[in-house]
């Protein structure tokens, strides 16, 4: 395979499931599985329930394991009177180096907007975190012809105010909705061409550098049976990835998509 210019990740996305001690062993069990040149070929990160972030903290921190530690939401402030919330600054001293963003599933049920997304962006990034910040059109969106329109304002929206420096270093996911949770996941080829039209907003608003540096995900059904035809694509650096993730045997084989 060519060698990719864009460092490639495999970010595992377990939603709300396995409490910590579940999170545990599946950490153990999957770097039981990774060598650590799969390390090397690209950035692996699992991103646990809040209560899971602790104890698979230590668990990397005891082994010396080069997994990265993401979390699934934050806030954007750094504290204040925000009962129920958990602010970037938190997840930092937990060594998470990595936060989704607006994942759709926090768009449709907890009322996230671009706005609110750009908020937590913009909060991540000032915490030397990394965003994964989540775009993607509904079915309908699709049917009617709507997705580059959608994912273009979605990124504009979330970029917002977010210089150049920073935005090279986030990372964004696009994840059609009607993908997520379905088994069907988008064909190669047209994950390739969104992801493109994403890259080509970062390039409207940054230019060539920030566009050609910055890693856009596919998300929507990725599995070990699917993940190697995906990053053929010369678009798509890396997955975002729900239920394959939580199976330690399934996502060490989405990380080794080159076997
Ligand atoms: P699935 O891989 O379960 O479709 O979930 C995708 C996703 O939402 C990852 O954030």
């Amino acid at each position: 395979m060519a060698r990719r210019s864009r460092h490639p990740i495999m970010a595992g996305n377990w939603k709300m499931h396995h409490n910590h001690l579940e999170a545990i062993q599946v950490v153990q069990k999957l770097s039981y599985r990774l060598e650590l040149k799969d390390y090397d070929e690209c950035d692996v990160v699992v991103c646990p329930a809040f209560t899971a972030l602790r104890s698979i903290q230590t668990v990397l921190d005891a082994d010396n394991i080069p997994m990265k530690l993401g979390a699934q939401n934050c806030h954007w402030k750094d504290d204040g009177a925000y009962t129920g919330e958990v602010s970037p600054p938190m997840l930092a001293k937990l060594n998470v180096s990595h936060v989704i963003v607006g994942h759709s599933e926090r768009r449709q049920y907890f009322g996230e907007t671009d706005e609110t997304v750009n908020l937590k962006v913009k909060a991540v990034l000032k915490h030397a975190m990394t965003p994964i910040m989540c775009v993607g059109e509904s079915l309908e969106e699709r049917e009617a012809g709507e997705t580059d329109v959608r994912v273009d304002t979605q990124t504009r929206g979330g970029f917002a105010g977010v210089k150049a420096a920073d935005a090279a270093e986030a990372v964004i996911a696009y994840e059609p909705i009607w993908a997520i949770g379905t088994g069907r996941n988008a064909t190669p080829e047209d994950a390739n061409a969104t992801i493109a039209i994403i890259r080509r907003t970062v390039r409207e608003l940054y230019g060539a550098a920030t566009a050609d540096a910055i890693r856009i995900l596919y998300g929507g059904s990725v599995k070990a049976g699917n993940i190697s035809a995906l990053m053929a694509m010369p678009e798509i650096d890396g997955g975002l990835v729900g239920g394959a993730s939580l199976d330690p045997d399934e996502f060490a084989r989405v990380v080794q998509y080159r076997k």
